[in-house]
């Protein structure tokens, strides 16, 4: 690459620079790298745009010592996106920095990088909590992060025998067994409608809807059950009396980010404010990655993890696909600085 260019990565060439077993070995390293304090990985900047449009732009620079790279990703959700403009709700966009110079040295893909890491950390979570025995997964919400997910945790646990697919959009859920079985033909994909249904007696739980009404209440969990939680908004008592532990990926982003929405909630549909404090999580994803702490002391306890999401995974991922673009030559080379 000439000196002052840059590389411009799309989605499409991202997805076939990576693997599923890949994006799920980096995300375990980002949060083992974390929890050694080895990344600089400030709380994402959070900038909803409420009440003008329907949706967020975040905000997520990351750097990495181990690795010595550095980035920054752009990421948007909208939820009414597929309805309303045939687009995806969750869209990113990467920029990677020569961290000795701070020149730019890509702009690509955060679309794919996001679910490809989203879904890791889902596969990571249930490797490091769920119960040995678990061959059950419920997937409610089976958009783009909930494929992902999907994805990922069959990859981390071969042992398991039955999907099932929860959401409201009959298409999605249609979509969502076409691609999953395509790539694990051996596994029983079910369509439920019933929350509690699909629930009941299944070992791990994915809640990857977009819902502004919180689903996980209604629902009742056997013992043994891993809860993972993409986006619902948590409340402390809630969590108190439902879960034997409670664990994130990042405790100072998810404290801030929770309060933040648990303040709209209050705003918007007039519920009690409670404030999220980092005394009510029993910990980080990353100390169990690094042999530092474990949650799940027997098969009956209940747990829920909730992923708010780390730059430091997008940076470490794109930085990935980046070196496997210039390698094999992929991408488009664009002039950038005026040198
Ligand atoms: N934590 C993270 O790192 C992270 C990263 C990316 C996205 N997210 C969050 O994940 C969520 C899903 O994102 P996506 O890109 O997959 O969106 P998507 O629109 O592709 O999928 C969401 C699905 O949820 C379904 N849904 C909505 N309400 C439902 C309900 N009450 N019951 C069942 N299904 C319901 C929708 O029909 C849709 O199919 C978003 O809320 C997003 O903010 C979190």
């Amino acid at each position: 690459m000439k000196k002052g260019s840059i590389l411009f990565i799309n989605e499409k060439e991202a997805k076939t620079l990576i693997t599923a077993e890949e994006a799920i070995k980096l995300s375990e390293q980002a949060f083992a790298d974390f929890s050694d304090k080895k990344v600089i990985n400030p709380v994402k900047l959070h900038t909803p745009l409420y009440p003008y449009h329907d949706g967020y732009t975040n905000c997520m620079p990351a750097f990495s010592a181990t690795q010595d790279i550095a980035g920054v990703k752009v990421i948007s959700v909208y939820k009414n996106n597929i309805k309303k403009h045939d687009l995806p709700a969750t869209i990113g966009t990467i920029v990677l920095n020569d961290p000795d110079s701070g020149c730019p040295l890509a702009i690509m893909d955060g679309t794919y990088v996001t679910s490809a890491r989203t879904g890791a950390t889902m596969a990571i979570f249930s490797k490091y909590l769920a119960k040995e025995a678990s061959e059950v997964v419920t997937v409610i919400g089976t958009g783009a992060q909930g494929l992902s997910s999907v994805i990922m945790i069959l990859k981390v646990l071969p042992q398991i025998k039955e999907v099932r697919a929860v959401d409201i959009n009959p298409a999605a859920r249609k979509h969502f067994i076409d691609e999953a079985s395509k790539i694990y033909p051996h596994v029983d994909f079910v369509e439920l409608e019933d929350l509690q249904s699909a629930c009941t007696n299944s070992d791990i739980v994915v809640n990857a809807a977009n819902s502004s009404v919180l689903l996980l209440p209604k629902i009742k969990f056997d013992k043994g059950t891993t809860v993972l939680v993409l986006e619902e908004d948590l409340k402390p008592s809630y969590v108190k009396k439902t879960f034997d532990a409670f664990v994130v990926d990042f405790i100072d982003c998810f404290v801030e980010r929770s309060n933040i929405s648990l303040n709209h909630r209050h705003d918007a549909y007039g519920e009690e404010v409670e404030l999220v404090t980092a005394e009510s999580i029993s910990g980080e994803i990353g100390d169990v990655i690094a042999g530092k702490k474990s949650f799940r002391e027997s098969d009956d306890d209940i747990i829920v993890a909730s992923s708010i999401g780390m730059g430091i995974q997008d940076v470490m991922t794109a930085d990935y696909i980046y070196k496997k673009a210039l390698k094999k030559n992929v991408g488009k080379e664009l002039e950038f600085l005026d040198l």
